[in-house]
C-alpha cells in the first residue's frame, strides 16, 4: 500500500472517523443535481446521540463499533482489510447502501444463495464468511447479538416486512454495450485510483485503511455479493466516487464494475477443488468474471504473486 497524500488523508478522515454519522452526505455538491440520489425521503433512523444508557445501549453501542472498526471489535472473525461500513456506508445507515434498518425488517428471508429460510443473524454471518474473507461468530456470539441489536435500533418504527425504500444498492438496468475490461480501466483511473490505488490495494497512513482494497490479498473474497459484476455496478453508481454517488454514467459504472471483479482475490471458501466445477456450482452467472480467462489467466485459480502484492492490473 502506498502513502496517501495529506489532503486524502482529510477526506478519509471525515469518512472513517469522528464526524457525526451523516457528515458524508452533506459532502455532495449542494446545488441541485439531478444526477446525486435524492435519500430525503427514505425512512431516517434515529441519530447515534439518541442510543440509551444502561445495558441495552451498551449493546447498541458496540454493534455500532463492530460495524464501524470490524478488525478491532471483531478481529477473529475477520480476514481482510475491509470494515463493514466500507460497503454500508455511515454506518449501515445510508439508504442505497444496503443500509442495516432495511435488512433488519426484512429478514428471516428465504435466500436462492443457500436455498434455505435465513434468520437475520445467519445472514450477518454470510457476509463475514465472504464479504470479509473471514469466520461466521457462531450463533449467539456477542459480536452477532451487538450487530443485530444495533439493526434493530435502526429500524424502530419502520414497517416490519416491509421492502423498504433504499433497501440493497438499486439494480442498475442492462448496459447499453456490453460491459467492458479496456473502458474500465480508463475509468478506474480517472476516477478511482487516487484513492483506491493504481493497484487496487487501497491505502493506509498509521496502520489504519484509509482507502480500502478492491481487489488482491485483503479485498472480498469470490464468494461475496461485491464479485457480482451487476451488484458492484449498482453499489458504485449509487455511491462512487465517494461524496458523488450517482454521478457516474451508467456504462461507466457497468465497465468499472468489471474492471475491478476482473481481478484475482481470495478463493470462494465453497471452492471444490476444480474452478470450473466450482463455477458451475456458485457463479453460474453472467455477472460472475469466477472462472473466466482475463489477460491469460483464469481468474478464481489463484492469487499470483503479483496479485498478492495488488501489482496485477
Ligand atoms: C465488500 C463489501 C461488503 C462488506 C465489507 C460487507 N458487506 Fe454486507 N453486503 C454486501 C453486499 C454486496 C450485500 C448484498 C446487497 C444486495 O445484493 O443488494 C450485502 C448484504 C448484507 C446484508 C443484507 C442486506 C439486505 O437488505 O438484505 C446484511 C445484514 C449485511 N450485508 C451485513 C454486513 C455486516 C454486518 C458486515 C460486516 C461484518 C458486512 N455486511 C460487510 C457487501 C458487503
Ligand atoms: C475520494 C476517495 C474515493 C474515490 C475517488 C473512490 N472511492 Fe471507493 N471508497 C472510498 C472509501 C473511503 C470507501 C469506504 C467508505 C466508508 O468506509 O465509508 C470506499 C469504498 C468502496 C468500495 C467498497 C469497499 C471495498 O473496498 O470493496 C468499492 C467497491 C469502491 N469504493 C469502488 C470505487 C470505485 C470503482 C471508484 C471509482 C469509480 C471509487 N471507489 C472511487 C473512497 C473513494
Amino acid at each position: 500500500m502506498r502513502t496517501p497524500s495529506l489532503a486524502l488523508v482529510l477526506v478519509a478522515g471525515i469518512a472513517l472517523t469522528g464526524a457525526p454519522d451523516s457528515a458524508r452526505t452533506d459532502m455532495a455538491p449542494k446545488a441541485p443535481d439531478p444526477a446525486i440520489p435524492d435519500r430525503s425521503a427514505t425512512f431516517q433512523p434515529p441519530a447515534k446521540e439518541a442510543i440509551p444508557p444502561g445495558p441495552y445501549g451498551d449493546m447498541v453501542k458496540l454493534g455500532r463499533d463492530v460495524f464501524r472498526e470490524t478488525d478491532k471489535y471483531a478481529r477473529p472473525f475477520v480476514g481482510n482489510a475491509l470494515r463493514c461500513s466500507n460497503c454500508h456506508l455511515d454506518a449501515g445507515r445510508l439508504a442505497d447502501s444496503s443500509p442495516m434498518w432495511a435488512a433488519w425488517v426484512a429478514f428471516p428471508a428465504y435466500r436462492d444463495k443457500n436455498h434455505h429460510v435465513n434468520t437475520f443473524q445467519e445472514r450477518l454471518q454470510g457476509c463475514f464468511r465472504f464479504s470479509m474473507n473471514g469466520k461466521a461468530p457462531p450463533y449467539g456470539d456477542k459480536v452477532l447479538v451487538a450487530l443485530e441489536t444495533y439493526s434493530a435500533w435502526l429500524a424502530q418504527g419502520a414497517p416490519v416486512g416491509a421492502n423498504l425504500p433504499g433497501r440493497g444498492y438499486p439494480r442498475l438496468k442492462d448496459p447499453p454495450l456490453q460491459p467492458d475490461y479496456a473502458r474500465g480501466r480508463i475509468v478506474y483511473q480517472q476516477h478511482c485510483a487516487l484513492c483506491h490505488g493504481p493497484d487496487g490495494a487501497g491505502q493506509s497512513a498509521g496502520g489504519q485503511v484509509v482507502f480500502p482494497p478492491l481487489w488482491g490479498a485483503n479485498s472480498y473474497n469470490w464468494g461475496a455479493g461485491m464479485e457480482g459484476v451487476n451488484t458492484a455496478a449498482a453499489f458504485i453508481k449509487a455511491n462512487m466516487p465517494l461524496g458523488l454517488g450517482g454521478t457516474l454514467s451508467d456504462q461507466d459504472a457497468w465497465d468499472v464494475a468489471l474492471f475491478v471483479d476482473s481481478h484475482e482475490r481470495p478463493q470462494d471458501p465453497r471452492f471444490t477443488g476444480d474452478v470450473g466445477e466450482t463455477r458451475r456450482l456458485f457463479h453460474n452467472s453472467r455477472w460472475s468474471m469466477y472462472g473466466q480467462t482475463v489477460a491469460g489467466h483464469v481468474l478464481g485459480s489463484g492469487l499470483t504473486p503479483a496479485a498478492q502484492t495488488g501489482a496485477q492490473n
